[in-house]
């Protein structure tokens, strides 16, 4: 039953994803793409005053239900953090959100949008890299 309820949860992010867009002068700014499938996702993130905290994260791209549903998800958890906090953000903190058990290639797909948020904090605001870019070694960093 539980499960049901976090499908549902998932479902409704990925019909109406939050964040779902672009910024025009991202202060940091970063394209992901899971090898696995080639499905894409970039994130765009807007810092506040202090030039360390979250304002406004956004994310465009393609991929399935779980990559896109997770990656809603996280512009929600994220706002209002500091880049350092969300480089240190573990992601069991997610898969909690996500809140269903994933196959490893499910994981890689709820992965997505962390990875990618990281990769961009990293190379705005040089945050650690999640530890083996949490397997999307070809992720790019240019
Ligand atoms: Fe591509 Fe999930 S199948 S990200």
């Amino acid at each position: 039953m539980f499960d049901d309820m976090y499908r549902e949860v998932i479902l409704d992010h990925y019909k109406n994803p939050r964040g779902h867009g672009t910024l025009d002068d991202p202060d940091a700014h970063a394209d992901g793409q899971n090898p696995l499938c080639g499905d894409e996702v970039s994130i765009y993130v807007a810092f506040g005053e202090d030039g360390e905290t979250i304002d406004e994260v956004k994310f465009s791209g393609r991929g399935c239900a779980i990559s896109q549903a997770a990656t809603s998800m996280l512009t929600e958890m994220v706002a209002g953090r500091t880049a350092v906090q969300v480089a240190a953000l573990d992601k069991d903190e997610l898969l909690e959100e996500i809140g269903i058990p994933l196959t490893p290639v499910r994981l890689k797909c709820a992965m997505l949008g962390l990875t990618t948020l990281k990769v961009a904090l990293h190379k705005a605001k040089g945050t650690a890299l999640p530890e083996g870019l949490a397997g999307f070694d070809d992720l790019d960093l240019s």
